[in-house]
């Protein structure tokens, strides 16, 4: 599918790197109309993504470029007007394709971003200013995350090379964190990055969360990324390990929100008590869910 990952550039795919800066509002999507007009949009998000994808390792501005093409996929999904347009026609095979394409993409594009980012932040000294801008801002986002006590227990399922809210709570808590992933190169650098921040002591990756029974029975707050596809099943083998006071955050996307987002069937989670975070200009959906005996209003 990734005919251009490989790094090699034909004269064509270079010309439609320039075609690319095109007016922001027709790529955010305010002037679609009709159901033909937004499948089209959808379509040049899919090549251009996949053409950058391509040429970020071929352009030194290689990842800013990709970096801005996925800020724009963002405002595409935030945009009032393109919900309006998914409600009429996301239900429709071809919009239904070309937004699982754009998806697969857009995740691959942020593994690979993330990774080349933490290797700038770990390698090349100045940039690690602007990480801290970073986290501070992820602090504020995440804050009602972060109330956390000294002894909480994190597991991160998904969490990346580049994994800011893990290392923010690590940091603000002093919380010992476990992160996850199933990509042995995105383990590589966020333990490098954890190092290059001092925080080696208290936090951890691992392939897998069952490799770590024990840490999962001690786990106080679970949390699955948004680009992890499998969301329920982990859930449902997260159960039988973890304490009744567990509390799982999932981050997720649906309809508009899945073209960056793997989505989620809340509605499947019958065994839990299913709380919603609301958030104002968020990309993603975020659930907390607790066993049921145990809600009694608590803060996560
Ligand atoms: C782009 S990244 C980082 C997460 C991102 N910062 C977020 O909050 O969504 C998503 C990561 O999830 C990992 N991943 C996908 N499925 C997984 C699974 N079943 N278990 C653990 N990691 C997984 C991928 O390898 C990838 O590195």
């Amino acid at each position: 599918m990734y005919v251009l990952r490989h790094g090699w550039l034909t004269f064509p795919h270079i010309l439609q790197l320039f075609k690319l800066s095109v007016n922001v509002e027709e790529r955010e999507g305010r002037d679609i109309e009709g159901h033909e007009k937004f499948l089209s949009r959808l379509t040049s998000f899919e090549a251009d993504l996949t053409l950058l994808l391509a040429a970020v390792h071929c352009r030194p501005d290689g990842v800013e470029l990709l970096t801005d093409e996925l800020d724009r996929l963002c405002e595409f999904i935030l945009c009032k007007e393109n919900e309006e347009r998914w409600k009429q026609w996301g239900s429709r095979e071809d919009i239904k394709q070309c937004s699982e394409k754009i998806r697969e993409i857009s995740a691959h594009s942020l593994c690979l971003v993330e990774k080349m980012k933490a290797l700038r932040t770990y390698t090349e000294q100045r940039d690690a200013n602007l990480y801290f801008s970073l986290l501070s801002a992820a602090v504020k986002e995440e804050k009602e995350y972060v109330c956390m006590g000294p002894n909480a227990k994190v597991l991160f399922i998904g969490a990346g090379a580049f994994p800011v809210s893990a290392l923010t709570m690590a940091r603000e808590t002093s919380a010992e964190v476990l992160c996850t992933d199933i990509d042995g190169e995105a383990i590589r650098h966020g333990n490098k990055l954890a190092q290059f921040l001092g925080l080696q002591d208290s936090f951890h990756y691992s392939d897998s969360h069952l490799r770590n029974p024990e840490f999962l029975a001690a786990a106080t707050h679970v949390f699955i990324a948004s680009l992890v596809p499998q969301k329920l099943e982990i859930v449902e083998e997260l159960t039988a390990y973890v304490s009744s006071d567990c509390k799982i955050v999932v981050r997720y996307g649906n309809g508009l929100r899945s073209l960056f987002n793997y989505p989620l069937d809340v509605g499947l989670l019958s065994d839990w008590e299913v709380k919603s975070l609301r958030r104002d200009r968020c990309i993603y959906d975020t659930i907390i869910l607790e066993h049921q005996k145990n809600v009694a209003g608590s803060a996560v």
